[in-house]
């Protein structure tokens, strides 16, 4: 049995009147990786925002090992082991490729031993970004950003990844490098990720479990074969374009 490492009880986010997400309860399990879909303003980002503790919530507990997370900031969420990535890449330009995983090496390293995080060598490996490491990030196309982000989350040595959106904006050939990336990084680092995603096909490949969001609340979750074969669900949460 997985264990569930990462709990929300009851968690209420509102924005004046609007509820984004509306007594949320779920569990990240140790080692999977869980597909949130929804549509647009389903609350699958704010619900993100507030595992990673850049929002707190209103309302309810996020629980990451046995430790209350609730109303940390978000370098605590960071050194808990808690890292996210966002829809648009943000990488420091000045900087080089390498330089903007040292950052994340930096800001995960927290007082642990020397050599505890995960090596720098290692994620530029993993990437893909060994043979490009010393260029300056300003000039990269949009998949190496994004994996220059993924690579900084990944130093700060997490045990939960959350990503928003990784494949947007990306061509075929390229949802295929990186949905593939996102699947070596959770076998062969063993991180639990939480993926949202309006490519639910893709998303459906990739996830044990799926989680669909309608007004802050879980309308599913469950595994992708049941999911993918629920006619209501396709209609009314996924839409009718879900090619991908
Ligand atoms: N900072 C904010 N201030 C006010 N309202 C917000 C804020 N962030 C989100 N919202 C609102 O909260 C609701 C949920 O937004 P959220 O961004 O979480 O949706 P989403 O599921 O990620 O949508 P999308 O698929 O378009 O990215 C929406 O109605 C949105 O307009
Ligand atoms: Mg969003």
């Amino acid at each position: 049995m997985s264990q569930d490492i990462l709990i929300l009880n009851g968690v209420v986010k509102r924005f004046g009147k609007l509820v984004a997400l509306d007594h949320l309860d779920f569990a990240v399990r140790e080692g999977e990786i869980l597909g949130i879909a929804g549509p647009n303003g389903a609350g699958k980002s704010t619900a993100l925002a507030v595992c990673t503790g850049q929002l707190a919530p209103d309302a309810g507990s996020i629980t990451f090992r046995g430790q209350t997370l609730t109303g940390r900031q978000p370098h605590e969420f960071c050194h808990a082991g808690i890292a996210r990535t966002f829809q648009i890449p943000q990488v420091f330009s000045s900087m080089t490729v390498r330089e903007n995983i040292e950052v994340g090496l930096e800001f995960g390293w927290h007082g642990k031993p020397r050599g505890s995080e995960r090596s720098l060598d290692t994620v530029l490996a993993l990437t893909g970004l060994e043979t490009n490491q010393m260029q300056s990030a300003a000039s990269v196309d949009l998949i190496t950003r994004k994996q220059i982000m993924l690579a900084a989350a990944l130093a700060t040595d997490p045990k939960v990844l959350f990503m928003d959106e990784p494949l947007a904006g990306l061509n075929e050939a390229e949802i295929e490098i990186f949905a593939d990336l996102i699947q070596r990084v959770n076998a062969e680092l063993g991180i639990a990720i939480v993926l949202v995603e309006h490519k639910v096909r893709t998303l459906a490949r990739l996830s044990s479990r799926i989680m669909i969001l309608n007004f802050g609340q879980i309308v599913r979750l469950d595994v992708p074969d049941v999911i993918m074969s629920d006619p209501e669900i396709i209609e009314l949460y996924l839409g009718k374009s879900h090619a991908a």
